[in-house]
């Protein structure tokens, strides 16, 4: 029986609709919270810290080590996840789990769990995980609902928090979007995201047409908020086509992620599809009129598929 402080949080994962790679580089960015979330109970634990019962292993338990460091706790703990989110499949598995942990463990020691706080905690426990990253995934997990992250402050929506690193600004904003008739489709091939961020750095580094996919992924994002606020999914669904295919020009499309994509498309009544998070496998998401069908034909292509359901949830702290 515990007699000591506790820690609960919970996060939920993502859906990128546009942007992902590209705001590694401070450029805009839009994403929804899905309802499935990641679940952090943490105690005081007597000698060393163990992970849903075993002994943590940095290497193992990544994300969970660099929370710990990073919110510098005094004793050992003893973590808890419980989740129904797949991992390393582009729908934000890492990022609940950094900020779920991070708001458990800062709530343990007896200091604020407050949103800004643990996106900022999140985002560093992210960055010295994977080597890179934007703090696109955690600030939309602790904020739910929909966050535009800007390298400027926009007059859009409500002004949530600013982070920065390298150079790069991130202004994060929560939109009040219509309901999106959105399916996501895993492949079931995983991939980690720090692999990918890699790859597309060493393309920027060298190639001139990777910069300008990158800058007009920005560019596209803004257009797509506009669409949004004209209720216009015919332009959001070419907007993320276009997406799809500069992802493709980055590298970070693969041959199973491409079908998908494409039996997504052929649906009548689809707006648009492209892959969704780091890419090298995954998933990929749909805008349709029609999520069961599409649901159902990705389904009949080898993936998992569920029709998305947005939730303003975003990150929870239990008393
Ligand atoms: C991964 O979900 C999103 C990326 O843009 C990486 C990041 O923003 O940290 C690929």
């Amino acid at each position: 029986m515990t007699t000591g402080p506790v820690g609960h949080a919970s996060a939920p994962g993502k859906v990128i609709l546009l942007g992902e790679h590209a705001v590694v580089y401070g450029e805009p960015s839009l994403s929804l919270a899905l309802e499935r979330r990641i679940h952090v109970d943490a105690e005081v634990a007597e000698r060393a810290s163990t992970v849903n019962g075993h002994a943590l292993d940095p290497a193992r338990h990544g994300y969970i080590h660099h929370a710990i460091q990073l919110c510098a706790l005094a004793t050992p703990v003893r973590l808890q996840t419980r989740s129904n989110l797949p991992s390393a499949s582009g729908i934000g598995s890492s990022a609940a789990l950094s900020v779920a942990t991070v708001a458990a463990l800062l709530q343990l020691a007896g200091r604020a769990a407050d949103p800004a706080t643990v996106a900022r905690l999140a985002f560093e426990t992210e960055y010295q995980t994977q080597g890179a990253a934007s703090p696109n995934d955690t600030t939309i997990s602790t904020a739910g609902g929909a966050v535009l992250l800007s390298p400027r402050p926009l007059p859009l929506g409500e002004a949530l928090w600013r982070l920065e690193r390298d150079g790069h600004q991130w202004n994060a904003h929560r939109l009040h979007l219509p309901l999106l008739p959105l399916v996501l489709g895993n492949s079931g091939q995983r991939a980690r995201t720090g692999d990918q961020v890699a790859k597309v750095r060493r393309s920027v580094e060298r190639s001139g047409f990777a910069r300008d996919a990158i800058r007009e992924i920005g560019t596209l994002t803004l257009d797509a908020v506009q669409a949004l606020q004209a209720r216009d999914l015919v332009t959001l669904g070419r907007l993320m086509d276009r997406n799809h295919t500069l992802l493709h020009t980055l590298g970070v499309d693969t041959p199973q992620l491409a079908r998908l994509v494409e039996a997504a498309r052929q649906v009548p009544g689809t707006y648009g599809a492209k892959l969704t998070g780091a890419g090298g496998g995954g998933s990929i998401v749909a805008l349709t009129e029609d999520p069961e069908r599409v649901r159902q034909v990705l389904e009949s292509h080898g993936a998992q598929s569920f029709v998305v359901t947005a939730s303003p949830r975003g990150l929870e702290v239990t008393p």
